[in-house]
């Protein structure tokens, strides 16, 4: 590679504020939760978000999308674990002539949360087909749309580092993180980035279902509270524009402290080292 040609890839134009305008992103699972707070904050900076989600078009969760959209919302309710899906949205992205910037493969489920040894195989293929096999779906989809400069997101978990009691969705989350760093090396050379956001504990509705497990995960968390889902999207926003413009093939824990205390923040809770918790409870900051 000449100089000259390291130096044009280093120069781009800003993509924030004005930069988003005639830029498209695909967010999946983007009709609530986490990848709303995401098109939210996509259709602020004026860039034209297709959003896929199971959810059917009356949900009243699509609607505050459509309150912030001016014309640059996409709205597809289907199923990202079907590839009928994402070659629907490549031939409009295409027909459209969008540049597409970006895919955040965020569509998630949890599934019933068993034990290894307790997974049913309908339970186990659903969660693999929504959380894993979506995602391959929709890189092999959207990547020959991508230019240079354009970035992949995928949104593993901390359950994806480390060990959790929920077998199918743990592995998921873990394969997510193969699948990122597989894709990141085919697409380097081509200057699209592939990254991994891992979440700790986020305040929506996959969480918040479980009231049990809401609050025994209140004292695992240093910062002593649940993310906001705008501080995943904050993250996310980050590692799709050019400030990431050199990380690809990486995994970004945002967590509260989560993975990077360890089992040490209770440990020195219980010994007394770290004092006492405050109250708990989900805030932005
Ligand atoms: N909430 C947490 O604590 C947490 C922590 C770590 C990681 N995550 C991950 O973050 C992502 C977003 O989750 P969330 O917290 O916003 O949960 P959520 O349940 O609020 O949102 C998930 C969205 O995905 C959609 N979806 C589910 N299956 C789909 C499918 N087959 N096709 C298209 N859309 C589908 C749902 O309709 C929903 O809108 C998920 O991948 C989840 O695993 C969540």
């Amino acid at each position: 590679m000449t100089q000259s040609a390291r130096s044009q890839q280093a120069t781009h134009p800003p993509l924030h504020g004005a930069g988003w305008h005639g830029k498209a992103v695909v967010v999946s699972g983007g009709a609530q939760g986490q990848g709303a707070s995401l098109a939210l904050q996509l259709l602020q900076v004026g860039a034209t978000v297709h959003v896929i989600d199971v959810l059917p078009p009356e949900h009243v969760a699509w609607q505050p999308l459509r309150d912030a959209a001016h014309g640059n919302l996409f709205e597809w309710p289907h199923d990202v674990a079907m590839p009928g899906t994402w070659s629907r949205v490549a031939d409009a992205l295409r027909e459209m002539g969008h540049a597409l910037q970006g895919l955040v493969n965020n569509a998630g489920i949890t599934g019933p949360r068993n034990t290894a040894t307790q997974t049913q195989l309908p339970d186990w293929e659903r969660v693999m087909a929504t959380n894993l096999t979506g995602a391959m779906l929709g890189i092999r989809a959207m990547a020959p749309l991508m230019g240079r400069g354009a970035s992949i997101v995928n949104i593993s978990s901390t359950v994806g580092m480390t060990g959790y009691y929920s077998c199918a969705y743990t592995t998921s989350k873990w394969a997510l993180r193969g699948l990122t760093r597989s894709a990141a090396l085919e697409l380097a050379p081509r200057g699209i980035r592939v990254n991994c956001v891992c979440p700790g504990v986020v305040d929506t509705d996959m969480i918040q279902t479980n009231p049990a497990l809401v609050a025994a995960l209140q004292d695992t968390i240093p910062m002593q509270h649940m993310a906001h889902p705008s501080q995943i999207a904050d993250v996310v926003m980050f590692l799709l524009g050019p400030q990431a413009s050199y990380i690809t093939g990486a995994d970004l824990a945002v967590d509260g402290g989560v993975t990077g205390g360890g089992i040490y923040w209770s440990v020195g809770r219980r010994v007394g080292a770290l004092g006492q918790p405050e109250t708990a409870s989900s805030s932005k900051a």
